[in-house]
Order: C-alpha cells, then structure tokens, then sequence
C-alpha cells in the first residue's frame, strides 16, 4: 500500500472530526505577545496544526473508546487492571509493574528509590523529564550517545546508540556512583532516533559486568522495534512483539509514558524485575500516585491503554506511522529544509542551527524557528536545543549544552493527512526562503527546572518579527 516517494495509506478512515480555527497572521503575532513567545502557552484554539508533540495527542480508535465503556472503577482488583496485566504481560515480559499516570511519574519513583545525591546516570540522551527527576534528586544526568549523532546529515541508521566505549570508561570510573544506567528508545531529544538491538546487548553485557541495574525508557519502543526490522540485519523475519520482548530480556525494568505508543490520551508504566524495588516503588506510588491497581488513573483510561499497548505495536499500523514521518521527511529534505536524517519514528527535526546560521546558541535559534513557524503559518513546534536541554552541571558548575539546536515537527499518532502535511511543508520553505531577516531571542524569565515549559522571551535589541 506504500509506493516510494507518496504519502502513505491510512490504515483507518474518520468517524468523529475535530474543528480546527482557522487564524491571521495578526491574530497569531497577537496571541505571540500574550504568551511570552513561549508556544506552550498559547491557546490550542490559536493553533492551526499542532506538532508541539505526539504525547497524549493521538486519536483512539473505536475499540479504545469502547475500552473506556468498558472500564471498571472498582478501587482494587477492577477487570481493567487485569486487561492490563494481560497486555503489559504480553508486550513486556518483566515480573512486576505498576501502572502511573504518565511517564514521569514512574521516572520519579525509580529516582526517588534509587538514586541519593552525588550519583550519575548514564543515557544515550535523557528525555528532560528525566533529566530533571534525577537533578531534582541531587544526581546527575550523563549523555553518551555515539558522535554521529551530531552529525544532522550522518547515514548511520542507528543514531540513538550509545557510545559503548565511552559507556565502559564511564562505569569503571564512577562505577559506586551509578545507582542504574538508561537508555531511551527512540531517543527523542536526540532527534527521534532508534537504538540498536546489538547495542542493548552490550548495555545489558556492560552493566552486568559492572552490577549496575540497566532501565529503558521505553516510550517509543514500538517504533524502536520497528526500525529495528526495518534497518538491523538479521531482524527483518522478526516481528515487532519478538524484538520488544528481546529488547526488554536484556533491561531490568522500564519507565514508559503510554502517551506515545500506547496510543492513549493519558498513562503510564514502572516495569522491574527487581521484588524489593518492587516493594519500594509501590509504597511510594500508593503515596502519591493511588493504589496499585490503578496508580493514578481511572478504570476506563486503564483499559484504553490495555487495547492501545496492543493497537502499538501492530505492524500495518507502525508501517504506516514511520512512513508518515519519512514523507514529511524527504519532502522537506528535497525543498532544501535541512532536516535531521535519517529520519526516526515520531518526528522530522528540523536543524535550526543550520537554517538561522547567523543566531549564535545562546540566542536560542531553535526558539526563534518555532515562533516564526507558527506565525507565519499557525504551526506550532517544539524547541529541542538550549532552551529546553541546557544546565548547570552539579557536578563542576559548568553550562551542559545540547549537540544540535533542534526544532521538533512531531506527528501526533493517526491524526493529521497529507493536506495537513503540506501545509506545515510550505510554512518551512517559505521561511528557510527569508532567513536571514530572523532574528534572535532573549530569555525574561525563566524556572529553574524544566524551563522550557513557562519561561518568557523577547526578540534580541527587540527586533519585532513583523518585518
Ligand atoms: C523519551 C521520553 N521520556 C519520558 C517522557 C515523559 O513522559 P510523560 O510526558 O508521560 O511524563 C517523554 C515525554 O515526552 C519522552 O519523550
């Protein structure tokens, strides 16, 4: 059903639609000022199509909704929590889990049970969630994706790996301070990229070695597993449960937000082997989160997620979902927008570094695309550069940096066609086409942590945009 070079088929069709407002330019540059110039903060209804992420943003297909029917909101031991078992059994394969009401809550009692202050956590890239669970916690993040990650234009199909070297001289060093090691399929603040499985075996054979505990943050794993069928040797007769499982085999646990490939509105996983963390986790989750069997969420989004986790990884479906990405992809790619390749499961990345070469970091280029993006055709993006992946390091006091000054154009999963598509293409053109005119931009105010989420700017010499 997919012919190089189109858009592919949807393996669904409509049943409900939802209104999309159509706006001005005036209107956006309007609604611009009152947000700070931080496109968190706009209304959704000032948003003509909406790329600022795939979390939670996708559309549930009949069998969810009827899922939701069906929930049961009995306190303990509901039937939606043993459709969940089932499905989280079926995918996963760990011996314990508890259900969360997204990803970063799992991410938080994994820190909250495992880390003291003064520790490191090694990644290929930590997702800034967790990034700040293990900041917040007096820890330190360390990212050791392979260098070819810098590199927007390297044909290396496995980006996210992590640099297996670099991994080892990191564990034999700090090895006492290293309470667990990660990685985050597909990598998404490096660009969506997928990880290896010949790469999560020597993870797993080095933290075995080492007696260190190794999580996935698993999100995206579907995607992951499918790009692994697509571009590993020896996996393509696989199919895309059997080369999650093996994934997982070789981990012992998971942080997953079912926001993604769980294809549901609202949810989340901490997966473990382990029977003390296990024992550990679920005190704190009764803390904050709810009781086990529903940890913070309702029957009816328990079962959504029990048909979702397997909606996710079915094959027709994710060939779908990765050719979508890749269309916008190629499409922007052969108009002349420098785009991350090759591309990864969710995203298409636009190198903002590359587009504004004129805007040093510290005038935050990537802030600077998303807001011309949206005003000049109501397309709201993400910033994934120093605005959003910056920090003091607390281990010596220094600016950490991110490798890319990104700007991320997310699908939400099963939502947006072609048309929809092409618009967001001829906004990136027309604005590659006039770059030299943008200018930079200065941080008001900002939080500590998670600063990308509320912190305020204003163009640098306060240049307005309307040239
Ligand atoms: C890789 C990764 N990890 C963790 C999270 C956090 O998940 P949640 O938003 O459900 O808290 C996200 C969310 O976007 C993510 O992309």
């Amino acid at each position: 059903m997919m012919k190089e070079g189109e858009h592919p088929f949807e393996p669904f069709r409509m049943k409900t639609v939802e209104h999309i407002s159509l706006t001005t330019r005036g209107q956006r540059q309007q609604a611009l000022e009152q947000a700070g110039y931080n496109l968190f903060n706009l209304p959704a209804d000032k948003v003509m199509i909406d790329l600022l992420t795939d979390s939670g943003t996708g559309a549930m297909s009949d069998e969810q909704w009827a899922s939701l029917m069906r929930g049961d909101e009995s306190y303990a031991g509901s039937r939606s929590s043993q459709r969940l078992s089932e499905s989280v059994n079926r995918i996963f394969g760990f011996k314990y889990f508890l259900p969360t009401h997204q990803g970063r809550a799992a991410e938080g009692i994994l820190a909250t049970c495992l880390l003291k202050e003064g520790d490191l956590v090694p990644s290929n890239t930590h997702f800034d969630t967790t990034a700040a669970n293990i900041l917040a916690r007096g820890g330190t993040p360390t990212n050791l994706v392979i260098d070819a990650s810098k590199d927007p234009n390297d044909p290396n199909p496995f980006k996210g790996d992590i640099d297996i070297e670099r991994l080892d001289e990191f564990l034999e060093k700090h090895q006492s301070r290293v309470p667990f090691c990660m990685v985050t399929v597909t990598n998404n603040a490096g660009g969506g990229q997928p990880v290896s499985l010949s790469n999560i075996e020597k993870i797993h054979n080095l933290c075995n070695a080492y007696e260190i505990p190794f999580f996935i943050d698993a999100c995206r794993f579907a995607e992951n597993a499918w790009l692994i069928k697509q571009r590993e040797p020896g996996y393509e007769n696989w199919t895309v449960e059997s080369i999650a499982h093996r994934m997982f085999s070789l981990s012992d646990g998971a942080t997953f937000s079912a926001k993604k490939d769980a294809l549901v509105n609202i949810g989340g996983l901490l997966l473990m082997n382990d029977e003390k963390l296990y024992q550990n986790a679920k005190n704190e989750l009764i803390l904050r989160e709810g009781f086990p069997s529903y940890g913070g969420l309702a029957g009816r989004d328990i079962d959504a997620m029990a048909t979702g986790l397997i909606e996710g990884v079915d094959e027709g479906y994710l060939a779908y979902r990765t050719g979508q990405v890749k269309w916008l992809h190629d499409e922007l790619k052969n108009r002349g927008v420098p785009v991350l390749s090759p591309p990864g499961g969710h995203a298409v990345y636009i190198d903002a570094g590359a587009v504004l070469p004129h805007i040093p970091a510290t005038d935050f280029p990537a802030q600077a695309l998303t807001v011309e993006m949206y005003l000049e055709g109501g397309v709201r993006t993400v910033e994934i550069g120093s605005v959003m992946l910056s920090f003091i390091s607390p281990e010596n006091g220094k600016l950490v940096t991110p490798l890319l000054e990104l700007i991320r154009l997310a699908l939400p999963r099963r939502t947006y066609t072609e048309s929809h598509l092409r618009h967001v293409i001829e906004t990136a053109v027309s604005i590659v086409e006039k770059a030299q005119e943008i200018n930079g931009m200065e941080i008001i105010e900002a939080p500590e942590l998670l600063r990308h989420f509320s912190a305020k700017f204003c163009w640098k010499n306060s240049v307005s945009p309307t040239r």
